[in-house]
Formats: C-alpha cells, sequence, structure tokens
C-alpha cells in the first residue's frame, strides 16, 4: 500500500512555501522528562523505570490474565501518589463493573475518574484543559471508534484511526497514555502491526495456564532496555509484585527426579534461577517427537545433535518433551549447559542432586564458552542456598577477582560437554541405573 501510495504522489513538491521548524540542540536536557513512579515495583521495572509523561504504551495479552486489574491498580497508585486526576475509559465495561472491582481491590480515590465510552471524539471533546490528567487508561483499542470512518470498531483501519487520534492527544496534553490491545490466537497483539510502532512501549502480559503467576514482558521499549520482566502475583486483592523471583519460580527442597536442573539466568537487568525439565522416552512409532515449552525449538535440536555425536548419548530413537518451569521462557543461549544437564539426566536416568546450577554456551563441536554476567549469575544462586555450579571454564581463568565475594559456592568450571556427562554419571551412587551402553565406554 506504501508503495502504491508513493507512486502516486505527485513528482517533487509545488512551490509554496512550508511553515518554518525549530530545531533544538541535543544537549538541551528539558526536566519534564521525569518519569511518574506507580510504587507498583515490578511494574516500574518494566517500563524502565516508571513511565514518560506523554508517552504511549500498549498493554496486550490474552482476555482474562489481569490487564484491566493491573492498570486499574496503576491509575490508582498514581492518582493516590500524584493527587492529580488520573482517568479509566472502558469500552469493555460498565462504569458499575468496574467499581465492584475497584472494590474488590480496595482501591478508593477520587482522583480516579471513570467512563464507560466508545467514541473517541467524545473523548478527546471530554478532556478537560482546565483540570488535565496525568493518566488515561483506554481499555480496550479494539473496541473505540472514530466517527467519520465506516468501518466497524475493531477493523484495522478503526484501530489504527482511534489509536492515532489517542496518541496524539497524549503526546499535544502530555499525559501517560495506557492502551490495552486484544491478541489474536497466535499471541499477537489484534490489528495492524503498525499499532506497535506508533506507541512508545510494548508490554504483554502472560502466564502459564492455571499459574497464579503473571508475567509482563517489555518487548519494546523506547525508554528502557526491552528485554525486562516484571513477575506478579494473582491475587483476591489483585495482582502483586513478586519480590524474590527466583525462589517463587524454583520448587521448595533439592531437586530430587531425573531431568532437572537449574538454570542460574539473567532476565533483563536482574539475576533469575528457572528450573528445566526434560523427559525422554523410547519413541513408540515413526519419527521422534520434540515438544519444546518455554525454550527455542531449533537450539534443542542442535543440542540433541551435539549430544549425540560429541558424548555418544542415544538420543535417536527417542522422543524429547522440554519445558521451563513455571511458565518462563529462555532467550539466552547461556541456559545451553542447563537444557544439556537436564537431558542427560532424563537419558541416564541419575537425579542431579544436591543444590548444583548450571550455565554456559555450548558449542557445536561440544566446547563449552563462556558467558556474561557471571557473577551476578553466582551472586543469586549462592543467595538463595545453592552450593555448586557448573561453569565455563573460560570465566575461571578470565577474571579471578570479580567472584572473590563467592564463598560458599563451588566452582567446576568444565571445557567440553563430555565433562557434563562425566560429572552427571558420577553422581549415581547406585551403578546398576546406568544403561549398559555408557558402562561399556569407560
Ligand atoms: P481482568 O483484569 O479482567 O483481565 P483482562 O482485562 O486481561 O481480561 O482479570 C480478570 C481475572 O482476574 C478474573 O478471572 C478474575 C481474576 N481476578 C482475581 O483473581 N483477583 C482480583 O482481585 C481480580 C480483580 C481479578
Ligand atoms: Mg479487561
Amino acid at each position: 500500500i506504501e508503495e502504491a501510495a508513493r507512486e502516486n504522489a505527485p513528482k517533487g513538491m509545488p512551490p509554496r512555501k512550508g511553515q518554518k521548524l525549530k530545531f533544538v540542540s541535543l544537549d538541551e536536557r528539558k526536566t519534564n522528562h521525569e518519569r511518574i513512579v506507580t510504587n507498583i515495583s515490578e511494574f516500574d521495572r518494566v517500563c524502565g523505570g516508571g513511565l514518560v509523561p506523554g508517552s504511549a504504551i500498549l498493554v496486550g495479552g490474552d482476555p482474562g490474565i489481569g490487564k484491566s486489574t493491573i492498570l486499574l491498580q496503576v491509575t490508582a497508585a498514581i492518582a493516590k501518589s500524584k493527587k492529580q486526576l488520573c482517568l479509566y475509559i472502558s469500552g469493555e465495561e460498565a462504569v458499575a463493573q468496574i467499581r465492584l472491582r475497584a472494590t474488590r481491590l480496595n482501591l478508593t480515590d477520587n482522583n480516579v475518574q471513570l467512563v464507560s465510552a466508545t467514541n473517541v471524539r467524545n473523548i478527546a471533546t471530554s478532556l478537560d484543559n482546565s483540570n488535565p490528567p496525568i493518566l488515561v487508561v483506554a481499555d480496550s483499542i479494539q473496541t473505540f471508534y472514530v466517527d467519520n470512518i465506516g468501518s466497524a470498531p475493531g477493523s484495522v483501519s478503526q484501530i489504527r484511526a482511534s489509536a492515532h487520534e489517542l496518541i496524539r492527544l497524549a503526546k499535544s496534553r502530555g499525559f501517560v497514555l495506557l492502551l490495552v490491545g486484544h491478541v489474536t490466537k497466535e499471541g499477537n497483539i489484534a490489528g495492524p502491526k503498525i499499532l506497535e510502532h506508533m506507541v512508545d512501549c510494548v508490554l504483554y502480559f502472560e502466564s502459564e495456564r492455571n499459574s497464579h503467576f503473571r508475567i509482563l514482558r517489555a518487548v519494546k521499549n523506547r525508554f528502557g532496555t526491552s528485554d525486562e520482566i516484571g513477575i506478579f502475583e494473582m491475587t483476591e486483592i489483585g495482582l502483586l509484585p513478586v519480590k524474590k523471583p527466583s525462589a517463587a519460580f524454583l520448587a521448595d527442597g533439592e531437586i530430587s527426579a531425573d531431568g532437572a536442573s537449574v538454570f542460574a539466568g539473567i532476565e533483563g537487568s536482574r539475576p533469575m534461577l528457572m528450573e528445566v525439565q526434560a523427559l525422554t522416552a523410547e519413541t513408540r512409532f515413526g519419527t521422534p517427537r520434540r515438544a519444546v515449552v518455554g525454550w527455542d525449538s531449533n537450539r534443542l535440536s542442535m543440542l540433541i545433535a551435539v549430544l549425540e555425536t560429541r558424548c555418544d548419548l542415544p538420543m535417536k530413537g527417542c522422543d524429547v518433551y522440554l519445558n521451563i518451569a513455571g511458565g518462563l521462557r529462555i532467550n539466552e543461549p547461556a541456559a545451553d549447559l542447563a537444557v544439556a544437564a537436564a537431558l542427560i539426566s532424563s537419558i541416564i536416568k541419575v537425579p542431579l542432586s544436591g543444590k548444583v546450577v548450571f550455565f554456559g554456551e555450548i558449542g557445536l563441536s561440544g566446547e563449552i564458552r563462556s558467558v556474561n554476567r557471571s557473577d551476578i549469575r553466582l551472586k543469586e544462586a549462592e543467595s538463595l542456598g545453592f552450593n555448586t555450579a557448573i561453569i565455563p571454564m573460560q570465566l575461571q581463568s578470565a577474571k579471578p577477582h570479580s567472584s572473590s565475594k563467592i564463598q560458599n559456592l563451588k566452582r567446576i568450571p568444565i571445557k567440553h560437554l563430555k565433562e557434563l556427562v562425566e560429572y552427571i554419571t558420577t553422581r549415581d551412587t547406585n551403578k546398576t541405573r546406568i544403561p549398559e551402553h555408557l558402562e561399556h565406554k569407560e
């Protein structure tokens, strides 16, 4: 469409004079970029330390995940701390319904004003200049419409026009705009992809089925890092920030089953320990099944191939299921070592008993490569009571001083995946459980 438009455009500009633009210098710092802090710690974290006035934030997620809940909490929190007007515009619920939710959440504040509306023109007209809001929630963008466009609310052109109008208002009046967006079956925010380009931040709210944890993930952020996550717990009084995410996502006590390992990872700016679970079973018919939740399936195929060729592990006739516990998703290559450990443990049926964490990237030849920010990974593991860390060899020699503060964590540096296989095999006191083909190798 864009290309067609370009082709139809007149060649060159007519000689009419345009308006003169005013340029400002790059280092002219404006003070009005101070962020509005909600004091809902996990929300502030995902937004990069608070909300920027005049910015637009899109919050997407499945129905019932808690979008309206968190935004009502954010609205009330800001109204309370800033003592300024905050508006909550719902195109989905009646005012009475929102009030009911607010009562449940124990939120009452006169500075929060509710309205049930869908016509963007009426919304624009109702934004009073004498008492301007500092925050406006529009729930959801799919229900709003601009009355000079014929198509129904929720259509691409209506979503685009409504969002454009609301964002323009936010920029010119300087309020924070929080837009709710529905997601499609594929998990993308419904409507045109350009909706994501129009806003400053895109946050996704997600969770595993039946889990009471909710993960708010920044996928785009013009004012902060875009790989930050915030973790909440859904309770009867709303969404509460989870203070110690590592502890929340790990099972209590030691892992005693085979096929489970703990990865010392980094999510955004903080370390986080995650449990990797693998299950391998003999394939009954035809091609082996490989199912992955929370990790990259191509990466899993690569690891399986490396384990097979470099370590002689029998993976060929195996179905492999891999899961990251708690509905988390890992994007770091540093998780390779933990995934490999879970796979090996499952194949040879030896549990990784004890408090062990793993991190390291695995290369195609089976070599263990170093990863970044190892000291904060180790520190987090130590603070959660882990006593052993299997880490890449290079880390050990590169910076001996950096991890000097770590005392109770034994570090076992390894160079090759074979050493990991050996480490796990030798953990088993009951040798009879090791499959025959591995015993012959010794
Ligand atoms: P909601 O915020 O309406 O979801 P969305 O706007 O994303 O569709 O959340 C609805 C769900 O949250 C509903 O299943 C009930 C649950 N809930 C709680 O468990 N505790 C609460 O305090 C509230 C308000 C909702
Ligand atoms: Mg809702």
